[in-house]
């Protein structure tokens, strides 16, 4: 195909600018794939490698193997410190896509570190291990679900105990729409109800889990979100299956209630009681196998939010209330109750989340907001407490 038309664009995210060929209306029908509203998830790309930067005080090498115009590769060199990017591979499978990034990196001078690679991204995966360089980041960004190219890209980063990046926007999929579909790709069952998305994203780091269980490898979520169409998991990789036996300990199902909102998660190797809400008598809806474990990493959500005002955000109000909730909610247990549901169980209106808040800390209890739900609690304390709280007003 022949872009040497005049359908070149110049855009600009965060502080780099480059060249896009814009030969559609629609950004799903162009012969590159460019969507501005993902300069979200690239924010928090380079947040997160400002923290691994810091607190590993060392340069990294990143591959992003469906790299699209290339967007992500530039940004990280244009904006992270020069000394702490060693190197970038790009690569894609469409050609035109190489051509765009060729033409940006002779504009940028990004040569020295950009290498770019026009190829399935299966082969340059399989070929890393063999090489002598090794990656310690690699960013997954295909369209739809990651799930094929987990078990290659692990492998790879096991040597150097590195760090996965993943996004998945197979959302129909994950959250419910297609439920023969989510287990036929990630063997678990989704839902469709209020906790569908972190549902969602417990069940691909279950993935993340088992396929790096099988390598002998243990994961450990660094940054775990949802916005809009996509989910986003990072993770670091660490080589012991000591680490991984203990893992696969927290793996389970979450069962609840649609009507009351009563939950309860077991581990893979227990049974629940009864299969129906012994609140509402309604039959338990069962979601999973999910990760039961923490979404995210204290210490590197901390440098990503001291390293906000370093970079140019595309997002920064939003970026800042989505971190500062994040450590807000980090040790509460997973899974949330859903409070319109919980009040219209005990007959009860005008209760406010902040006054639930209150009284349960007042009984000890940790509570806090979440990041899934405005209206949403995580808290420790049993359904039947929360009853007891909430009839009190
Ligand atoms: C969602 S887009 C990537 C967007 C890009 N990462 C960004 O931030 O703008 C997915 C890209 O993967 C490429 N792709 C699809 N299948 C591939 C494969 N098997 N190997 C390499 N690239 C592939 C597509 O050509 C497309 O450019
Ligand atoms: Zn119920």
């Amino acid at each position: 195909m022949d872009i040497s038309g005049d359908e070149w664009e110049e855009v600009t995210e965060g502080d780099t600018t480059f060249s896009i060929y814009q030969d559609a209306e629609r950004i799903y029908d162009a012969s590159v794939f460019y969507n501005p509203k993902m300069a979200i998830n690239r924010d928090l790309t380079i947040l997160a490698l400002s923290s691994i930067i810091e607190k590993e005080e060392k340069s990294i090498s990143f591959l992003d193997p469906f790299a699209g115009t290339g967007v992500r590769s530039y940004r990280i060199l244009n904006e992270l410190p020069n000394a702490s990017v060693a190197k970038i591979i790009a690569g894609d499978i469409n050609q035109i896509a190489i051509e765009i990034i060729n033409r940006n990196a002779n504009q940028l001078k990004l040569h020295d570190k950009l290498e770019i690679k026009h190829s399935n991204a299966i082969d340059i995966l399989d070929a890393l291990p063999w090489q002598k360089d090794t990656i310690k980041i690699i960013d997954l960004d295909p369209f739809g679900s990651p799930i094929k190219y987990i078990e290659e890209s692990l492998r790879s980063l096991k040597i150097n105990e590195g760090y996965l990046f993943v996004t998945a926007t197979d959302l129909q999929v994950l959250c419910g729409k297609f439920p023969d579909s989510c287990y036929r790709i990630y063997n678990a069952m989704p839902t469709r109800h209020f906790l569908c998305h972190e549902v969602a994203l417990r069940i691909l780091i279950y993935n993340l889990i088992i396929s790096a269980g099988r390598l002998g490898l243990a994961i450990i979520p660094i940054f775990s979100y949802n916005h809009e169409h996509f989910l986003r998991v990072k993770v670091k990789v660490k080589d012991s299956k000591e680490l991984a036996n203990q893992q696969h300990k927290e793996l389970g199902f979450v069962y609840f209630c649609k009507t009351c909102s009563y939950v309860e998660t077991v581990k893979l190797s227990q049974d629940i009681e009864s299969s129906h809400c012994s609140f509402c008598k309604e039959k338990l809806e069962k979601a999973g196998p999910v990760w039961l474990g923490k979404l995210h990493d204290y210490s590197y959500i901390e440098y990503m939010l001291k390293n906000m005002k370093q970079f140019t955000l595309q997002l920064e109000k939003k970026i800042d209330r989505v971190l500062n909730q994040i450590l807000n909610e980090i040790d509460s247990p997973p899974f949330f109750y859903y409070i319109p549901f919980v009040l219209r169980h005990c007959k009860k209106e005008g209760v406010t989340l902040n006054q639930i808040v209150e009284s349960l800390l007042d009984e000890g209890y940790i509570v806090t907001r979440t990041i899934f739900d405005p209206q949403g609690l995580k808290t420790d304390a049993p359904y039947n407490e929360l009853i007891q709280v909430i009839k009190q007003f």
